[in-house]
């Protein structure tokens, strides 16, 4: 059989000790100017860039691997769905899941959450029940939650953060009450770049019998996650976050509370048989992905994972934490700015706003000097309106920048200044 990634070796075999002008190399569309410039993309918050490893084993999957998943009896479809239970495994061991059963692709975290607020939310919460999250959730692990809550007269509740952008834990004991039913909280903000001290909320909650979900789309791009060390019950991440392809993502799931639930979507694929008048569904994982799954990026997601694996987590950490020191010093010397979301524990996040510009501005000047950035409010409207913001420019660093892309930001944020003098 073709192997998805074109090689029976684990990647950690072929490649040394972490250099990030190396890893560059490995991302093609790095290498692209932009606006007459070398592109700096520090948009990875976003999304991220792929790397040559990823996109070559899509390739090879269409060009040797393509058929339906888990139906045909013909050697093709087995090997498709050896490839499409690889990427799962992959996954899996990523997120040091204790199976791959317990791994349900979705499209991505919005899914992920989405699937839990309906298929588990549904039977455990009800009238006078609440749901507890957080003050700086995206809108994905908001809205779901919020259309739950109407639905079954239950209310939502939200741990307060301060000035820093910290959350503010002490309030956590009054907060998980005899009626809570569920905590949903993101383990690292993609507006702020938070690093939540999730494990403590874990405990917290699971002390007063209450599950918990984590958001983990801007936590896994930035290293390997261990769902049984931190012990929550559900983790959603995105694949196009994680250097992986869009349209997939993965829901861990414990698996005893993944047996007792109910399917999120009926169709093919999640049934165990069907007649007119009962149908019975499929064990786990299958359960809940019905119809045809996304073969194509369950094995890019496989492959993005099988290079993050190879990699020097610890000097990855290293690198990311002098780029966060690194622009956090520079862009604090700019007349004017201000940083959004000081926390103690970061991630190489940077939001900011510049006195007298507004954030569109920044960014169109930025992109006009080949430095891509977000700006807007990140799908978190609470946080821009906590900290008295219509929007922030948006700075995050991937384990592929360098500390030459935050000379070339600082540098285009002078020009802004020109162009916008206080
Ligand atoms: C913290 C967080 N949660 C959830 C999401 C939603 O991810 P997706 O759009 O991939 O479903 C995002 C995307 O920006 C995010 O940053």
């Amino acid at each position: 059989m073709v192997t998805v990634t074109g090689r029976h070796e684990p990647a950690a075999a072929v490649r040394p000790a972490f250099d990030p002008d190396r890893v560059r190399a490995d991302f093609p569309l790095l290498s692209r100017s932009m606006r007459g410039r070398s592109l700096v993309y520090l948009d990875n918050a976003a999304t991220s860039q792929k790397p040559r490893h990823m996109i070559d084993a899509i390739h090879r999957y269409y060009e040797t691997l393509n058929a339906n998943v888990h139906r045909g009896v013909y050697q093709l479809s087995e090997e498709a769905t050896a490839a499409y239970e690889w990427g799962r495994a992959m996954v899996a061991r990523y997120l040091n899941a204790p199976s791959p059963a317990e791994v349900v692709f979705v499209r991505g975290s919005t899914e992920g959450i989405n699937l839990v607020a309906a298929a588990f939310g549904r039977r455990r919460v009800g009238p006078g029940d609440e749901v507890l999250i957080s003050a700086m959730e995206h809108h994905s692990n908001i809205v779901p939650w919020q259309m739950l809550c109407e639905e079954r007269s239950a209310s939502l509740r939200v741990i307060p953060m301060n000035e820093r952008g910290e959350l503010v834990l002490d309030r956590l004991p009054d907060l998980l009450t005899p009626r809570t039913r569920i905590v949903a909280v993101v383990h690292v903000s993609n507006s702020l770049g938070t690093v939540n001290p999730v494990a403590q909320i874990v405990e917290q909650a699971h002390a007063r019998g209450i599950p918990v979900l984590l958001d983990g789309a801007q936590a896994a791009p930035h290293g390997p996650v261990d769902v049984q060390a931190l012990d929550c019950d559900f983790y959603v991440v995105s694949g196009h976050k994680m250097f992986g392809p869009t349209g997939i993502g993965a829901l861990f799931a414990k698996r005893a509370i993944l047996d007792a639930m109910p399917p999120y979507q009926g169709g093919g694929e999640m049934i165990r048989s069907v007649t007119f008048e009962k149908t019975t569904y499929a064990s786990i994982p299958m359960r809940f992905e019905a119809g045809t799954p996304n073969i194509e990026g369950a094995v890019g997601l496989g492959a993005a994972v099988d290079y993050l694996h190879q990699l020097d987590w610890e000097a990855v950490a290293r690198h990311e934490a002098d780029l966060l020191a690194y622009a956090t010093g520079a862009l604090s010397a700019i007349p004017g700015l201000r940083i959004i979301g000081t926390a103690a524990n970061k991630v190489s996040v940077v939001s900011f706003v510049l006195d007298g510009a507004h954030s569109h501005d920044v960014g169109t000047i930025l992109d006009q000097e080949g430095v891509a950035v977000r700006t807007g409010h990140h799908c978190t409207q609470p946080v821009m309106d906590f900290f008295g913001v219509p929007a922030t420019a948006r700075a995050s660093m991937a384990l592929y920048n360098t500390r030459d892309d935050i000379d070339r930001l600082v540098a285009a944020l002078h020009r802004v200044r020109e162009v916008f003098p206080r």
